[in-house]
């Protein structure tokens, strides 16, 4: 119901400001403030995304009730204690550093939380569980904050995690959202389609990272009218990483002069794992290439790319050509 949400939505915005208090204000917060100092992050940054730190205490039944916002079954519901009936409140979230995710309002309705203390047996970044106010298949990262960027250029770049978002917005792109992670969904793809006409994927450069690149545009592709492309990061790095390793502006010129179409990064992500000296390897690289280039709506691109191979292999253009007008027919 509307009051439950709204009780709900209370409770985030007083832990938000709660755990952003305890980072930036207190001895408790030190450790956590100083990770993201060294990670580069400005005070002033840290503030505007209201980052927060979780300690290992636990703090929030109290200052909940100093509130008169302790209504037990709303706090058992929220998401920010364990939620088993009859059991004493523990708190979910412990020596992690907040990220508060909003809706397009602005409100917080989740939080992610990153280990401070890398351990192996717990994963890094921990969820709020989805409930009322959060499905995570309708979210994503920055997008209240991005929007009126992502309006005014008609173009939106997507990255995986919340430090990839960061690291770009300190570089000064402020079109930037996360999928959080690389599971892409059509309800994300929606809400983005209604705000820009050309979309980027800036995923990890690592391998998992190119082949959700793949999975993405696959996915984005026949669902969109997307103006679509990618950028592929070099030596694995992911933004975050390639910020801090040459520097915010050299990362923007980087993304800005690297927007791939969808068959450039195809025709970069078949060669990985093949050897196109051999002409097995070239015939099964042509072939994938091909099909891609059957699916693709643009002639033009189609026949750059066409292009492209003839001159990259010697190969006769009317025999690509043919091959390309059967695997066209075959797609119809
Ligand atoms: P990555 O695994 O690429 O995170 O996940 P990262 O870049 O190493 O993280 P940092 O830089 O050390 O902090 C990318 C995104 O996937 C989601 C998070 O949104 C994360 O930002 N993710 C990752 C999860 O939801 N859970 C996890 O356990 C890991
Ligand atoms: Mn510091
Ligand atoms: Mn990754
Ligand atoms: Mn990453
Ligand atoms: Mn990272």
């Amino acid at each position: 119901t509307q009051s439950e949400t709204g009780k709900l939505k209370r409770l985030y915005a007083q832990a938000g400001q709660l755990y952003h208090h305890i980072l930036v204000n207190t001895k408790l917060g030190q450790p956590a403030l100083d990770h993201l100092h060294e990670r580069g992050l400005s005070d002033e940054l840290i503030a505007e995304f209201q980052l927060g730190y979780a300690p290992q205490a636990e703090i929030l039944q109290a200052f909940f009730h100093e509130k008169k916002l302790d209504d037990y079954q709303t706090l058992r519901k929220s998401g920010l204690f364990s939620e088993r009936e009859g059991e004493d409140l523990a708190e979910r979230f412990n020596d992690r550093i907040m990220f508060p995710i909003r809706d397009q309002t602005g409100s917080i309705i989740a939080f992610s939380g990153r280990l401070l203390t890398p351990d192996k047996k717990l994963p890094k970044y921990l969820n709020s569980p989805e409930g009322i106010l959060f499905n995570k298949r309708k979210v994503l990262f920055n997008f209240d904050k991005a929007k009126k960027t992502i309006r005014h250029e008609s173009k939106v770049y997507l990255f995986e995690g919340f430090m990839d978002v960061l690291a770009a917005w300190r570089a000064g792109i402020k079109n930037g959202v996360a999928s959080m992670g690389t599971s892409l969904t059509s309800e994300q793809i929606y809400l983005l389609e209604q705000t820009a006409s050309k979309l980027y994927i800036c995923y990890d450069g690592d391998l998992p990272g190119r082949k959700a690149t793949k999975r993405a545009l696959e996915l984005i592709a026949p669902l969109s009218k997307f103006d679509l492309g990618a950028i592929l990061l070099p030596e694995k790095l992911d933004p975050d990483e390639y910020v801090r390793k040459y520097g915010p502006e050299n990362f923007k010129d980087f993304v800005t002069s690297h927007e791939r179409t969808e068959l450039e990064f195809y025709l970069e992500y078949f060669r990985v794992g093949r050897n196109l000296e051999t002409e097995s390897d070239q015939l099964a690289y042509i072939t994938d290439v091909l099909e891609k280039v059957a699916q693709v709506k643009d002639p033009l691109a189609r026949d750059l790319t066409l292009n492209r191979l003839a001159k990259e292999f010697e190969l006769d253009k009317n025999n690509l050509t043919s091959q390309l007008q059967a695997l066209m027919q075959q797609v119809q």
